[in-house]
C-alpha cells in the first residue's frame, strides 16, 4: 500500500449532539489539546467574530445559529484529526446527516440533565443506518443530573444500541468527585474550572486499593467499590470490535465546561476509533489504501458575497492521493477538472495544500459544477453511494414576484438546492416548482439569498403535504398512477418521480391500494 503510513495515522469524525449539550464547548477543548488554538473561548468567540466581519449571511447573524459545516484539522499525539463540525439547529439536520457520509466515526455528547433529547435521537437513526461507530460523553457531570445507572438504560433504550461504560462518576453535581476509569483502572479527581494537572490522575491496581479510601470519604468510596463490582459483573472487559462495527457504543462522563474527562476521552478515541474505511460504490468498493485518487462532494458552501458567486465544495478523499494542479474526472459531468487552490482547514485557518489523502476534507473552489454527491476519480466511472436526501416535511410552492427577474429566480433556486439547503420538485407535465425542506427556517433562508445573491424576489405558498415518497414500480403501473394522482406527483431534480402524501392516512392507503408501486423514504442523491 503506497499511502498506508498517511491513512492509519488518519481519524475523521463528527461531534454530534442536541443544541445546548455541549458539542461547541468539547469541540473547543478538543482544539485546545491539539494545540490548533491557544485559548478557551476561542471557538465561540471565533463563531461571533464570523458573524460580525465575515460574509456570512445576515439571517445567520441574527439568529446565531451556525449554518455552516466546518472542518477543522489538527494534531494530537502523532495522529492527524479531522473534525468535521455540525449545525445543531434542527432546521439544518439533513446537512448534519450528510457531514455523517463523510465520517469514519462520531462522538455523540448527551446532556446529562436532560438525557436523550429528541436530536439525539434522530441522530443517532443515521449514524444507524450506517453502522458508524460512536463514543457517549455524557456531559455537565457538575450539574445535578439524572442517575449514571438510568442514563445507561436510557441510552440503551433510547438510541437502541448497548452500551458500555468506561469511566464511572464518583456522585454528581456540586459532590462530584471524579471519575474512575474502568478500562485502564485509574481514579481523575475533579477540580471545577481548573486544568487538568498531572497529580489529579492517579493509577490503580485494582478497585480494592487502599488509596480510594483517601481521596474519598468512606461513603463515596464504598458507592463507587459496589458500583464498580456491579459494572465488571455486567459486562465483558472492553474490546474494540463490537465499537467499531457500531454495534456498542462506550460511555464517558465529564464535564467539557470543566476540561473535566475530555482528555481521557481523546486518548481512547485516537487508541480505538477506526481509520478511514472502505466506501461502497456504484461499481465496487474502494479502498483507502487504493493507489488512484477518489473522492466525494458531501457538502457546497455558497460564498455569500453577492459580488462573487462562487462556493466551496467540500471533498471527503476516499481512496489513493489528491494532488493539487492535477486533471480529475467529474463522473456525473463526463469531464476533466483541476484545482489550483484546493484548501485544507489546518487550525481553523484555510491554508492551500498540495496533496491530501484519505480521511482529509478539503475544500474547493466552485463556479456551479458541483452538486452534492458528485464523484471524483482518476478516470473510473462510478460514484460514491449511500448520500440520501431525506423526506422532506414541509412543502411551500415558489412563488415568483417579479417576472422581469424569472431567470434569474431559476438559477439561484437551481444552485441552491444544489448546495442541499432545500429539495426542488417539479409539477409532473408542468412548471410549478415547489420546495421540499425539513425546518421553516430553510425557507427564509432561500427567500433571503434568491434575492440578495440573485435579485430575484420571490414568496411562499404553503402547500398541505406531509410526506415526500420517491416511488417506484413497472413502468404501466406508474403510468396510471401518475395519471390519476396528477395533483399529488412531482418530479425531483433528476427526474425521479415523488408522491406527496396529504397525510398519513392517504399514504397508507395509497400504499395498500397499490401493492405494485414501492414508496421509498429517501433516495440515493443519484
Ligand atoms: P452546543 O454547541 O451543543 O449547542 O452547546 P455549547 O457547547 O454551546 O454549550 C451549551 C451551554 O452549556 C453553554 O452555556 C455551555 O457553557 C454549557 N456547558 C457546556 N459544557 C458544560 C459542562 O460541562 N457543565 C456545565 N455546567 N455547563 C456546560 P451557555 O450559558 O448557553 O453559554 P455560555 O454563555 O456559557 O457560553
Amino acid at each position: 500500500m503506497k499511502y498506508a503510513n498517511e491513512i492509519s495515522r488518519r481519524r475523521t469524525f463528527a461531534i454530534i449532539s442536541h443544541p445546548d449539550a455541549g458539542k461547541t464547548t468539547l469541540t473547543e477543548k478538543f482544539l485546545l489539546f491539539g494545540g490548533a488554538i491557544q485559548t478557551a473561548g476561542a471557538v465561540k468567540s471565533n463563531k461571533i467574530k464570523k458573524h460580525a466581519t465575515s460574509d456570512f449571511m445576515e439571517i445567520e447573524r441574527q439568529r446565531g445559529i451556525s449554518v455552516a459545516t466546518s472542518v477543522m484539522t489538527f494534531e494530537y499525539r502523532d495522529t492527524l484529526i479531522n473534525l468535521l463540525d455540525t449545525p445543531g439547529h434542527k432546521d439544518f439536520a439533513e446537512d448534519t446527516y450528510r457531514t455523517l457520509t463523510a465520517v469514519d466515526s462520531v462522538v455523540l455528547v448527551v446532556d446529562a440533565v436532560k438525557g436523550v433529547e429528541e436530536q439525539t435521537e434522530r441522530l443517532m437513526e443515521v449514524c444507524r443506518m450506517r453502522d458508524t461507530p460512536v463514543i457517549i460523553f455524557v456531559n455537565k457531570m457538575d450539574r445535578d443530573g439524572k442517575n449514571p445507572f438510568d442514563l445507561l438504560d436510557e441510552l440503551e433504550a433510547k438510541l437502541r444500541i448497548s452500551v458500555q461504560p468506561l469511566s464511572w462518576p464518583v456522585n454528581m453535581g456540586r459532590d462530584f468527585k471524579g471519575v474512575y476509569n474502568l478500562f485502564n483502572k485509574s481514579v481523575l479527581l475533579f477540580n471545577p474550572n481548573q486544568k487538568a494537572s498531572d497529580e489529579d490522575l492517579i493509577m490503580l491496581e485494582t478497585i480494592a486499593d487502599k488509596r480510594i479510601d483517601a481521596l474519598f470519604n468512606e461513603s463515596d468510596a464504598a458507592q463507587l467499590r459496589s458500583d464498580v463490582e456491579l459494572l465488571e459483573g455486567v459486562y465483558d472487559p472492553f474490546g474494540e470490535g463490537p465499537y467499531r462495527k457500531g454495534e456498542m457504543a462506550p460511555v464517558f462522563f465529564g464535564s467539557a465546561l470543566n476540561n473535566f474527562g475530555v482528555k481521557d476521552l481523546l486518548d481512547t478515541f485516537v487508541e480505538i476509533a477506526p481509520r478511514p474505511q472502505a466506501r461502497p460504490t456504484s461499481v465496487r468498493t474502494v479502498e483507502p489504501g487504493e493507489d488512484r485518487f477518489s473522492g466525494f462532494v458531501f457538502k457546497i458552501h455558497a460564498n455569500l458575497d453577492p459580488r462573487h458567486r462562487d462556493r466551496i465544495a467540500f471533498l471527503r478523499i476516499c481512496s489513493g492521493r489528491f494532488e493539487r494542479n492535477t486533471f480529475y474526472h467529474h463522473v456525473r459531468l463526463d469531464k476533466d477538472v483541476r484545482f489550483s487552490n484546493p484548501y485544507s482547514f489546518l487550525a481553523r485557518e484555510k491554508n492551500v495544500v498540495d496533496d491530501a489523502y484519505p480521511g482529509d476534507v478539503i475544500g474547493l473552489f466552485d463556479t456551479g459544477n458541483f452538486k452534492i454527491g458528485d464523484t471524483l476519480t482518476e478516470g473510473e466511472d462510478f460514484y460514491f453511494t449511500g448520500i440520501p436526501s431525506f423526506s422532506p416535511e414541509l412543502f411551500k410552492e415558489l412563488i415568483n414576484k417579479d417576472p422581469m427577474k424569472t431567470k434569474q429566480l431559476e438559477k439561484g433556486i437551481r444552485q441552491l438546492t444544489d448546495e442541499g439547503v432545500a429539495q426542488l420538485f417539479t409539477q409532473h407535465g408542468g412548471n410549478r416548482k415547489i420546495i421540499g425542506c425539513v425546518g421553516d427556517l430553510q425557507f427564509e433562508v432561500i427567500q433571503y439569498r434568491l434575492l440578495h445573491e440573485y435579485g430575484a424576489a420571490c414568496v411562499f405558498n404553503t402547500l398541505p403535504f406531509y410526506k415526500a415518497c420517491w416511488i417506484t414500480g413497472d413502468a404501466q403501473s406508474i403510468d396510471t398512477f401518475t395519471r390519476f394522482k396528477q395533483a399529488n406527483v412531482v418530479e425531483d431534480k433528476d427526474g425521479h418521480l415523488v408522491y406527496l402524501a396529504q397525510s398519513e392516512w392517504f399514504l397508507n392507503t395509497e400504499r395498500q391500494n397499490h401493492p405494485e408501486i414501492t414508496f421509498h423514504f429517501t433516495s440515493e442523491i443519484h
